[in-house]
C-alpha cells in the first residue's frame, strides 16, 4: 500500500529510516554519520519538519514502514536560512553533507531561473534493506511527482546522491541540472571531502517541469 504520511505515522518513519537511510545513503555512509538503527537528531529534525508539509508517501506492509519518499516546500530564502543554520552547529559530519547540498541548490538560483514561488523537493528517499531492488523506490518517487502535479506546483526537484537515485530520476523523465563529481570536491588542500565508492560516484541535482 502506498499512503501519504500522516502525523501518528511520524515514529515509524523515523525509525525506518534510523534502520534504512541513515546509514547508508551515500554522503550519510561515506561521513559515518551514524550506526545503523541509531538516532540522528539533526537529521531527524529535518525529517520532521519536511513531513509537517504533508506532502511525503510511505510504503507499507500492514503497519511496517518499507520505504518512504519524504517531500517538503522549498520557499525563496529557505535555502540561504539553511546555510545560516548550519554555520552554528558543530557536527562537522552533517555539515559537510549539508554543505554541498545547499551550496550547490544556491548557486543555481531555481526561484529565477525557473520563474517559481515554490518548489516540492524530494529531501529523502529510502526503502528497507529487505524490499530493495522491486521497483518500490521508482514507485515512491513516481507518486511524488503526481502530488507535485495535483498540487500545482510548476517544478520537482531531487538531490539524488546516488546512481540508483538518479536512475530512477532519470527513468521519470528528471532532467540533470547540475552534477558535482565527489572526486573533485576538494578541501583547501585538494583532498576530496567525500570518498565514496562505485557506483555512486556524483551529487546530481535532477529537475522536472510540470505543466
Ligand atoms: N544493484 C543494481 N541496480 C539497482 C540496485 C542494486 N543493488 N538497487 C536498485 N537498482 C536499480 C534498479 O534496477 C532500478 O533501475 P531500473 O528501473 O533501470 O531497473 C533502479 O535502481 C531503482 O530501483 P528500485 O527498485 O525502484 O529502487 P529500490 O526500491 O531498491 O530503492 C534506494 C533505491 C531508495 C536508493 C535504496 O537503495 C535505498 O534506500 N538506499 C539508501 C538510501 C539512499 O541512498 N537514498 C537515495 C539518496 S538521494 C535522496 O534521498 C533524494
Amino acid at each position: 500500500d502506498f499512503v501519504v504520511v500522516m502525523p501518528s505515522m511520524k515514529d515509524a518513519v523515523i525509525q525506518h529510516l534510523r534502520d534504512s537511510f541513515f546509514a547508508d545513503e551515500p554522503l550519510n555512509k561515506a561521513v559515518g554519520l551514524c550506526e545503523r538503527g541509531q538516532p540522528h537528531a539533526a537529521l531527524e529534525r529535518l525529517c520532521l519538519a519536511t513531513m509537517t508539509d504533508g506532502l511525503s508517501i510511505a510504503a507499507m506492509d500492514g503497519d511496517k514502514v518499507l520505504g518512504v519518499a519524504l517531500n517538503g516546500i522549498l520557499r525563496h530564502g529557505d535555502i540561504e536560512q539553511s546555510i545560516e543554520k548550519i554555520k552554528q552547529s558543530t557536527d562537522e559530519k552533517f555539515n559537510k553533507i549539508f554543505n554541498i547540498l545547499y551550496t550547490v541548490s544556491r548557486d543555481l538560483n531555481l526561484f529565477n531561473t525557473f520563474e517559481v514561488d515554490l518548489i516540492m523537493e524530494c529531501r529523502i528517499i529510502s526503502v528497507h534493506e529487505n524490499a530493495r531492488g522491486r521497483g518500490l523506490a521508482k514507485e515512491l518517487m513516481k507518486r511524488s511527482i503526481d502530488l507535485a502535479r495535483d498540487n500545482e506546483f510548476k517544478l520537482f526537484k531531487v538531490d539524488a546522491t546516488g546512481a540508483f537515485s538518479q536512475r530512477i530520476c532519470r527513468s521519470l523523465s528528471l532532467e540533470e541540472l547540475k552534477s558535482v563529481r565527489y572526486d573533485e570536491y576538494c578541501d583547501e588542500s585538494g583532498t576530496p571531502i567525500f570518498r565514496v565508492p562505485p557506483p555512486d560516484h556524483a551529487l546530481c541535482v535532477m529537475i522536472l517541469k510540470l505543466p
